[in-house]
């Protein structure tokens, strides 16, 4: 079951109370979102790929869908189109996404093309915008594959004490497997075994601050 509860920034995020762990940081959902997924990974991105006129997404653990809104804003806002695919095993309900008031951070406008398409999206890649396509595989991120490529990853599955099958080499050569060269791979999480294993799919790692109340997080760019 999931439970609503509210972080030290004041925004919402749910307690999964099987896994024993929230799918944000209980020292602020909105925070982390925009400081590992959006500052670290969308923006860094962007700025280092300037030529590029569109930016595929891929990410691991949809959820609420906060990292994708938050994405979905920054695109809308700066017209680059977004082409974003996110893997869910567990896909939750429109109602459940309505709850967590995550509209407060955006504008009206996309947050009803969310809501329009998200259950869609389930079954189908949908146009929510002109800037903005979304796809979500409901699976597992083990059962997924895809020829595409992508520019940035966003790896925000649960924590290795709650998640270790998520966690291995071998799942993490599978993600790293998704990115074009250039592309960069961010998550919130950072341990020795998770560096090395990246390191050995050809990438270039950086120990970046963490959010707020995180000491350090984790960035890496293919290079190979
Ligand atoms: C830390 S939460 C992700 C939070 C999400 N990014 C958000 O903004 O709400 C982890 C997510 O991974 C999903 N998940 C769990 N096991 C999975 C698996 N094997 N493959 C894909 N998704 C999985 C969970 O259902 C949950 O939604």
């Amino acid at each position: 079951m999931n439970i609503l509860i509210k972080t030290a920034d004041g925004s919402n995020t749910l307690f999964n109370d099987q896994i024993g762990e929230h799918y944000h940081s209980a020292h602020g959902a909105l925070q982390e979102s925009r400081h590992v997924f959006i500052e670290a990974g969308l923006k860094h991105s962007l700025i280092t790929n300037q030529d590029k006129e569109e930016l595929n997404v891929l990410e691991i653990g949809f959820g609420t869908g906060l990292n994708f809104l938050l994405s979905f804003a920054h695109c809308h806002e700066i017209k680059t189109r977004l082409n974003y695919k996110a893997i869910e095993a567990f896909p939750l309900s429109s109602e459940i996404l309505e709850s967590t008031a995550y509209s407060e951070y955006v504008s009206p406008y996309i947050w009803q093309s969310f809501i329009n398409g998200y259950e869609k999206a389930i079954h189908a890649t949908q146009q929510l915008s002109e800037y903005c396509c979304l796809e979500i595989f409901h699976g597992t991120f083990q059962q997924f594959n895809t020829d595409q490529k992508f520019d940035v990853l966003y790896y925000d599955a649960f924590s290795v004490r709650h998640q270790p099958e998520l966690w291995t080499n071998e799942i993490i050569a599978h993600a790293c497997n998704f990115l074009n060269k250039g592309g960069i791979f961010v998550t919130y999480a950072i341990t020795g075994n998770l560096k090395r294993a990246i390191k050995s799919c050809g990438f270039e790692i950086e120990k970046l601050q963490g959010a707020p109340g995180k000491r350090e997080m984790l960035r890496a760019k293919k290079i190979v």
